[in-house]
């Protein structure tokens, strides 16, 4: 078991992605504090990992607020004891082409996936730097290279990156590890919402011919949130069948 013992946060882990990622790392020994603020997927969650075997703790909430945020960190220390692992991964879409896009479109989309992000990766960091290790996992997009109709969904995707890269320089020296993962299309429910027309673009633009299943992406969560990855902190990587390569 490769993440034995650990402790891990991880957000936006009622479905998709997130989901994937806690039972991948449920299988893999850890346990789970899964946050989401839909609390009746959550709960279907919840109640399969413990069908599993899982020790896991349930925090219903929403990421923009710092006061649940740092409640969950708080719950998870007292639950559990520790706190290894940091998983951002709820983010939200509201897509509009630029000259029609609201400021609340905006604003949704930036609250959500950066600030939601920051508040996620601050109250982790000021544990782990004072425990002296610790791994951030966020989770950017290939929309950060832009995206038609995502004007506000790439730019917070690219500052997730961004943010990634200092927060890795300045706990380095802490022991505290910060990765990000780019997942190209994966099939999950945020997909669902465009057209099928745009879907079909994306898929002729996949060297590998299809789209990404949510636990290609949990496997890479894995590696970076195990003792394998010990040597790299800082960077991007692409999960996304060869869509990006150079
Ligand atoms: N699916 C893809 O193709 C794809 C591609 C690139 C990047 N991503 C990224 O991967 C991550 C997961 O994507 P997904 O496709 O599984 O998404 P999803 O929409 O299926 O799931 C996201 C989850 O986050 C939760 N969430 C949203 N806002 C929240 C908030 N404020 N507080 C707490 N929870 C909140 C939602 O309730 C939902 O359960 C996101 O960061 C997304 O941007 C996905």
């Amino acid at each position: 078991m490769r993440l034995k013992d650990k402790v891990a946060i991880v957000t936006g882990a009622a479905r998709g992605i997130g989901e994937a990622i806690v039972c991948r790392f449920i299988e893999e020994g850890a346990r789970v504090t899964m946050c989401d603020v839909d609390k009746d997927a959550l709960s279907k969650v919840h109640k399969n990992v413990r069908e599993m075997g899982g020790s896991c703790l349930a925090a219903v909430g929403d990421i923009v607020d710092r006061n649940f945020v740092q409640k969950m960190v708080d719950d998870t220390l007292k639950e559990f004891g520790t706190l290894d692992v940091m998983v951002n991964n709820a983010a939200i879409t509201r897509d509009a082409i630029l000259h029609k896009m609201t400021e609340e479109q905006w604003n949704q989309v930036i609250d959500v996936n950066l600030k939601g992000t920051f508040n996620c990766l601050q109250a982790a960091a000021i544990h782990m730097r004072k425990q002296g290790r610790g791994r951030i996992i966020n989770i950017s997009s290939t929309a950060r290279f832009g995206n038609i109709g995502q004007l506000n969904y790439s730019a917070s995707k690219g500052g997730v990156v961004s943010l990634t890269r200092t927060a890795a320089k300045e706990l380095a020296l802490k022991g505290v590890t910060c990765n990000c993962i780019s997942p190209g299309t994966i099939w999950t429910d945020m997909m669902k919402t465009i057209p099928e027309k745009v879907l079909e673009k994306f898929r002729a633009g996949v060297p590998l011919g299809r789209f990404g299943d949510p636990r290609e992406v949990a496997h890479l969560a894995v590696f970076l949130a195990s003792d394998e990855a010990s040597y790299i902190t800082g960077q991007t990587i692409n999960c996304d069948g060869g869509s990006f390569m150079a």
